[in-house]
């Protein structure tokens, strides 16, 4: 069992229009509403995977029927901890001519009694699982260290920590360990205070995180892949797409990809092809963090792995 921590559930809204202007009316041709946050994204990847998959995450009485049917549809068993005030909602609008204009609300202030059951729900989800995924944000009310201590908190040979965060948070994991690292280009270029473009600048990521203990550091690089550092081989896998509809989201079906294949007992650059395949599958289409069975097994075989250091 790989469990995902999804602290920040949100609600995602697609509102398509034809052209939006700012300061005028405009009415919407189709607006759908369906569950999201890194977590869930990273969850319902795994499961989409055929990998039993548990998501410990926030709820809110308004949408409570809404998560739980989707994820129950999608094979993954969530554990909510309910809050009285909304969860976080992001609106993206998508004009015809494919751009997309993203809004996202502050979210909600957590108090501390459902903090700590969160926490403690995620202490009870580790005892028996293989891997526990701590992805995106943090609500506020949460401190920037909560994935350091959670990772503080667990043998890492024992239990693997992936975190995928930004900032503070990613800062702080960094310090305390954590197994598997995977900032993108900006939050890599923010870690290491250079810029982060070309795989040659991944490269020198991964070995400073290497050498400052991160067992797995990862960097991905958009459509030129990603790079990865077991401690004795370096990797940069990639797949080329031509048509690629909405890439948001990629990280996390990325991240689900190579949890879902280091879990099965594959080496890094193995697990690094499956996370590609991942990535380029969801920005293949334009649901945001998730991907098809059929679409991974079939970019699987068209991915690129290369040995960078001979
Ligand atoms: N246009 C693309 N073509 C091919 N592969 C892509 C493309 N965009 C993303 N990918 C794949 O997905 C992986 C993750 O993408 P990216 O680096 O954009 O993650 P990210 O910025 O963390 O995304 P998010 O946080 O929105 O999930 C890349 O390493 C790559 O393998
Ligand atoms: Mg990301």
């Amino acid at each position: 069992m790989i469990t995902v921590a999804g602290f920040n559930t949100a609600i995602d809204r697609l509102v398509s229009i034809d052209t939006l202007v700012p300061g005028e009316v405009r009415r919407a041709g189709q607006v759908q509403a369906y569950p999201g946050g890194k977590g869930l994204h990273v969850a319902q990847t795994i499961a989409a995977l055929g990998e039993p998959v548990q998501l410990v995450g926030l709820t809110d009485a308004i949408h409570r029927n809404l998560i739980a049917r989707r994820l129950s549809e999608r094979g993954v068993l969530f554990h909510g901890v309910e809050i009285a005030d909304e969860l976080r909602s992001c609106i993206a609008v998508r004009e015809r001519s494919g751009r997309v204009t993203e809004m996202l609300d502050p979210g909600p202030l957590v108090a501390a009694p459902a903090r700590r059951h969160l926490l403690e729900l995620l202490g009870r989800c580790a005892d028996g699982s293989e891997a526990m995924v701590l992805s995106g944000s943090l609500p506020r009310g949460f401190a920037d260290d909560t994935y350091a201590q959670l990772v503080r908190g667990i043998d890492q040979s024992a239990l693997p920590c992936l975190v995928d965060a930004s900032g503070a948070a990613l800062r702080h994991a960094a310090e305390a360990g954590a197994f598997l690292l995977k900032p993108n280009r900006d939050e890599a270029a923010e870690l290491a205070g250079h810029p982060v473009e070309t795989v040659e600048d991944a490269v020198a990521v991964v070995r400073t995180l290497s050498a400052r203990g991160i067992a797995r550091p990862l960097v991905t690089l958009g459509a030129l892949g990603a790079v990865g550092f077991d401690g004795d081989a370096l990797w940069h896998a990639s797949i080329a797409i031509d048509d690629s509809v909405n890439a948001v989201g990629s990280g996390d079906c990325f991240l689900a990809g190579v949890a879902v294949g280091l879990k099965r007992g594959d080496g890094l650059g193995e697990a690094l092809r499956l996370g590609v395949a991942c990535g380029a599958a969801n920005a293949m289409q334009l649901e945001t963090g998730y991907v098809r069975r059929a679409d991974v097994d079939a970019l699987r075989g068209q991915a690129r792995l290369a040995r960078l250091d001979g």
